[in-house]
């Protein structure tokens, strides 16, 4: 990365000039605490005694005998307290708010998981939490409105625009704006600077524990690690452990949704066009004018029009691999997963595992694939249940 936030051409900050300084105190106090060997202890401490870390890199022999070719690894965020990978951030966040003397915080959410990763830490450092959700998403993801108010958070339902991700990202900007004394715990690798680079630290957790289990395990770096790309936060958490080994194949996975060709999917690296959105320069799904296109997956946690900056730059220098997964694939390795290894993913989760079913049959049994497990499906099955029941997309056993 260069010195202000830019991943190549992408990042940076395109905010006014109020939110810009919130930034650079944001970097500058980021700063101080990464140095600060206090703070990076701390950080231990709560990823080992509250988060549950380490967690497993499981390897998942069913679905290798099933797919045949070769080995799958499961590196199981899903297991972290709360379900998914978003705590790994939240705590992160959560300790600089304190050191920068805020009372409260504001997120954003889409499947509602940083919703409720974020109200959760908000109750551990005992701070006042209000969490922006598209109005779509609060009725996709229920359970999830219940926990986050049961954690003590005030959800708000947001009804402009498509509903979902990216006008809970806009509504959590204006309230930053209207108020400076409020910490806003992002919960991607997106937005302005230094956002990616803060969120890209907390989650490389993730890469860190993969890489030292595969090799205790198989004793040689794997083929393949595969997530999938939301705005990005699981994937780059994963990834960067990996990049400057050249034999490793980096692949982040885009929702395809109904189809590329159906306009309905947030496949912004695929298809979108650089732009800047919400304070950051990277590739959007954007009309002629450049105005922002609606999002739409099946799983609410992907269906943003924009993408991490750091996801852009590999895109373009080829160091890592950005492919598609439909909403039917993804709901056929939903129920593989679930029916195979006793494990129910995320929606989102399961774009990734879909595309390492493709990939496994075409290798050796000596190789091996690494396959990021961000969350767990709990928080699905309701919608799941509805749509197997309305439409043939169930799996027969
Ligand atoms: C379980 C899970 N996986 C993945 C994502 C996508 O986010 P990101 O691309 O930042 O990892 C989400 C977002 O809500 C999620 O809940």
């Amino acid at each position: 990365m260069e010195q202000s936030g830019f991943y190549g051409p992408y990042g940076g900050v395109f905010l006014p000039p109020e939110l810009a300084r919130v930034m650079e105190n944001l970097a500058r106090c980021f700063d101080q605490c990464t140095a600060d060997p206090g703070f990076v202890r701390e950080l231990d401490r709560l990823y080992r005694q509250y988060v549950g870390r380490p967690n497993p890199l499981y390897y998942a022999a069913n679905l290798t005998e099933e797919l045949g070719g070769g080995k799958i690894f499961l590196k199981r965020e899903d297991l972290n307290h709360t379900g998914a990978h978003k705590i790994n951030n939240t705590v992160g966040q959560a300790l600089l708010a304190r050191r920068l003397g805020m009372k409260r915080v504001i997120a954003e959410t889409g499947a509602g998981q940083h919703g409720v990763a974020a109200a959760t830490a908000a109750a551990l450092f005992g701070l006042d939490c209000t969490v922006y959700m598209g109005e779509e998403d609060t009725r996709r993801q229920a359970l999830n409105v219940y926990r986050m108010e049961l954690l003590g958070a005030k959800v708000v339902p947001v009804t402009a625009g498509s509903k979902t991700l990216k006008e809970a990202v806009d509504a959590a900007i204006a309230d930053l704006a209207a108020n400076p004394h409020t910490y806003y715990m992002l919960g991607s690798a997106v937005g302005p600077h230094p956002y990616p680079t803060m969120v890209r630290y907390f989650q490389g957790v993730i890469g860190r524990e993969a890489r030292e289990q595969i090799l205790l395990e198989e004793g040689r770096l794997p083929d393949y690690v595969v997530a999938c790309v939301g705005g990005g936060s699981n994937a780059i958490g994963l990834f960067q452990a990996f990049l400057e080994d050249k034999e490793v194949k980096i692949v982040g996975v885009e929702p395809a949704g109904r189809g590329l060709a159906s306009g309905k999917h947030a496949a912004s690296l695929t298809l979108g066009k650089p732009g800047v959105i919400h304070g950051f320069r990277c590739y959007v799904l954007s009309d002629e004018e450049g105005n922002p296109l609606p999002a739409y997956s099946v799983a609410a946690g992907l269906d943003y029009p924009g993408v991490g900056p750091e996801h852009c730059a590999l895109k373009d220098s080829g160091r890592g691999t950005y492919v598609t997964v439909t909403d039917r694939e993804a709901l056929a390795a939903f129920q593989l997963l679930s029916r195979r290894e006793g494990i129910i993913p995320a929606l989102e989760s399961a774009h990734a595992l879909a595309h390492a079913c493709k990939i496994a049959p075409t290798l050796a049994r000596e190789q091996t694939i690494i396959v990021n497990l961000s969350g767990r499906g709990d928080k699905d099955v309701d919608q799941v249940r509805c749509l197997l029941a309305g439409a043939d997309l169930a799996v027969s056993r």
